[in-house]
Order: C-alpha cells, then sequence, then structure tokens
C-alpha cells in the first residue's frame, strides 16, 4: 500500500513529435538528412528508417484508442504536446483545423476522466522559425508567445500549461554538444539560447494567465542529481558548476513565473574535474543510462524549499525487455513517499511515456513505453510493469 496523497495526478507523458506521425518540422527535415549517417555511426545495427520519425505510433488518428488504454490502467491525468508546425504551418498561418485536433484530444480526455498537462514546445520548430534561426533567433519569444497566446484563448478548458520542454537540454545537446538539431556548437548559442527561452518561458506565463486567470503554467524542468566523485576540492567545485548550468540558472532566469514546478528525472552524475562523469553504472537502462532512484528524492528535497506544488512530469526508462521497468516504478515511487513524508508538496506523477515512441536522434529503439508498440502493425500491448502502475494507483490510500 502506497499513501498517496489524495487527488493526486496518474499518468504517463508523450509529446507530439515523438507519437503522432507525419510531421513537417525542423527535426523531420534533420532526421532525413541525417539517418544514413546515423546508421553508419550505429555500424548498421539500425537501418537509416529507424532515425526517421514517419508514422511514429500514428497516435494523431489513434489518440482515442491509446486513451482508452491510459484509462483502462487507471491514469487520471495525462500529458501531450501541441505541435506547433501543424497549428501555424506558414508564419501567421494558423490552420484551424488542427487546433480543433487538439480540442478533440482534449474532450476525449476529459470524456474518459484524465487532467490534460498540455505543452507548448517540446522542441520541435516550424520549418519557418527554424529559418529565422531557431530559438538562438531574439524572434523566437514573439512568435512564440503569439503561438501560446491562441492556444491558451482557444483550449479555455486546459487549466496545466507547460510552456517549454527541457529547455536545459536543447541547449546542451543542440548548442553545447552539438549532437540534436540543429547541430550547431556554440559556446555564445549557448548564453544566448538560455536567455532567448527564459524571456519566451516569462512572456508565454503571463499571456497564458491573461487568457485564463485560473491557469497553472509552469515548464518542464529536467534536473540532474550531481554529486562530487570525490572529496576534493576540485571534484566539489565541478560538481556544484555542473548544479548551477543544469539545474539552478534556467530557474534563476525565470524568476516567479512559475506556478508548480515540472520536475523531470532521469539522471544521476557523479562528477570529477573538469567535467568527467565517473558513474559506477551499477544498475543501467538499454541505453546505459545509471538507474538512481534515490536521486529523485534529493531533488524534490530542493524544489521543496520554494513552497510550490510539484509534479513529476517524466520519469522512465527504456527497456523493451520489460525486466527493469517495475522495480524502476517502484523505487522511484518509495523515494517520492519519503520525500512526501517529509513535508515535499508532490500532487502527480507521469511516467514517461505511454507508448515506445521515437527517441530524437536515437530513433526507435529505445524502449520507454508502459505500452509495447509495434511499429509495423502499429498494434499496442500493455506491458506487465504497467499493470503494476495500475495496481499501485488502484491501492492508493
Ligand atoms: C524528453 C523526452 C525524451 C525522454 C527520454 C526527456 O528528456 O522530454 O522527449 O524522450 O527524456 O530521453
Amino acid at each position: 500500500m502506497f499513501k498517496f496523497p489524495k487527488d493526486f495526478f496518474w499518468g504517463a507523458a508523450t509529446s507530439a513529435h515523438q507519437v503522432e506521425g507525419n510531421n513537417h518540422n525542423d527535426w523531420s527535415e534533420w532526421e532525413k538528412e541525417n539517418a544514413p549517417r546515423l546508421s553508419k555511426e550505429s555500424g548498421g545495427k539500425y537501418p537509416p528508417e529507424n532515425y526517421i520519425s514517419g508514422r511514429a505510433c500514428d497516435h494523431y488518428n489513434r489518440f482515442r484508442e491509446d486513451f482508452d488504454i491510459a484509462k483502462s490502467l487507471g491514469h487520471n491525468a495525462h500529458r501531450f504536446s501541441i505541435e506547433w508546425s501543424r497549428v501555424e504551418p506558414a508564419e501567421g498561418k494558423f490552420d484551424f483545423k488542427e487546433i480543433e485536433h487538439y480540442r478533440e484530444v482534449i474532450k476525449a480526455l476529459r470524456e474518459r476522466g484524465m487532467e490534460p498537462f498540455v505543452t507548448l514546445w517540446h522542441w520541435t520548430i516550424p520549418i519557418w522559425m527554424r529559418d529565422k534561426g531557431g530559438v538562438t533567433s531574439r524572434e523566437f519569444p514573439r512568435y512564440f508567445v503569439r503561438f501560446a497566446s491562441l492556444m491558451a484563448h482557444d483550449l479555455p478548458n486546459v487549466k496545466f500549461w507547460m510552456t517549454l520542454n527541457e529547455p536545459t537540454s536543447v541547449i546542451a545537446n543542440s548548442y553545447l554538444r552539438g549532437v540534436w538539431s540543429p547541430q550547431k556548437k556554440n559556446i555564445f548559442s549557448v548564453f544566448r539560447v538560455y536567455k532567448i527561452l527564459a524571456n519566451a518561458h516569462r512572456e508565454a506565463y503571463r499571456v497564458i494567465h491573461a487568457a485564463n486567470p485560473d491557469a497553472k503554467v509552469g515548464f518542464g524542468n529536467i534536473m540532474v542529481f550531481t554529486e562530487p566523485y570525490s572529496n576534493s576540492f576540485l571534484d566539489k567545485f565541478a560538481s556544484n558548476f555542473r548544479n548551477y548550468w543544469a539545474n539552478e540558472y534556467f530557474l534563476k532566469l525565470t524568476g516567479s513565473t512559475h506556478d508548480y514546478f515540472a520536475l523531470q528525472y532521469y539522471f544521476h552524475f557523479k562528477i570529477a574535474f573538469p567535467q568527467k562523469i565517473k558513474n559506477e553504472n551499477k544498475w543501467a537502462s538499454d541505453m546505459n543510462w545509471e538507474i538512481y532512484p534515490e536521486g529523485i528524492y534529493h531533488l524534490l528535497k530542493r524544489l521543496g524549499k520554494y513552497k510550490k506544488p510539484i509534479y513529476i512530469t517524466e520519469n522512465g526508462v527504456a527497456d523493451a525487455k520489460d525486466i527493469h521497468r517495475e522495480r524502476f516504478i517502484k523505487e522511484h515511487l518509495e523515494w517520492i513517499l519519503k520525500a512526501i513524508a517529509e513535508g515535499v508538496d508532490v500532487r502527480g506523477y507521469f511516467y514517461w511515456s505511454l507508448l515506445d515512441n521515437f527517441e530524437w536522434d536515437k530513433g526507435f529503439w529505445p524502449r520507454f513505453g508502459l505500452v509495447e508498440v509495434d511499429y509495423k502493425t502499429m498494434e499496442r500491448k500493455i506491458r506487465k510493469s504497467a499493470k503494476f502502475l495500475s495496481t499501485v494507483l488502484s491501492n492508493v490510500e
């Protein structure tokens, strides 16, 4: 028996580009250009098609069936994102059929008793915005905010809005390491994009509230639990440095423009000077990401100091054989419960992800889903671990 607070939100998360299929945006173009290279770099292990989102999970057409599954698992909330490139395929030209589509998505959730958590930017950019420089363009906030405002006006029955998903993941992977679309490694862009995205969030926060005073607005914040590899001064410095850039700086730039915190937790890094990650990886996922449930507790305790509600809007594991997921979920929930017992105001848990989906530059091979997807037939199969989570939810006090 897990003692979670009453009215706790339980669900799973997805993002448009990773599940919908047939999106046309900066990523879909990047995939076409880079699939042959990525396949080659895998030593031929994965064919180029692995790296092309294409039909993805065809969730755009099958969202009702997918929500039926979520409902059957006892979920009372669901997080998804709106694909900006669908709603505004050309600058200033809005496609009202697509807005209607998202209205239907929200209606389908409500009909099944699930609270929608809606993300406005889960990394993909319309081609016209990409051509202006994407998130490195000073114009980005203005265009993004216009889109955010339109969505908040047109979808008035959405209460929980998430402006941006994990800004620091994009900053790190696209501009610091240069491995994600648009692969523009440049240290000046790193600082620039921090500022631009923080600005976009702050302004979006304001316009969403203007459209809907009852809205609750936050952003998907990936946080890394950092520890120094040793007790040396240099390792401590290196760990604090990482903590600042990964966890603190964006929060600082966005000030008080959060009605809640949306914590997304995947990583624990033991850091040696200057920035070497020296994890033991005693327990790891198919992507060789260390599984370290205790980290979520420490991050929750830290966020708890701000005295705002916290929703865990992503936490999940790539595990094709479903051999780790049950224990992964169980141990994370135990650490979350400990934080709650110590007074941290946690109000929801969204597993990443409802379905297996398109995992960015890794393509389709990592399997994060509570539900397995056969990409040839599009058949869905509920995994054993999904049923475990569902038993937990039905037994909460
Ligand atoms: C992202 C998802 C991604 C997941 C697993 C999160 O950082 O928001 O889009 O699929 O992690 O890598």
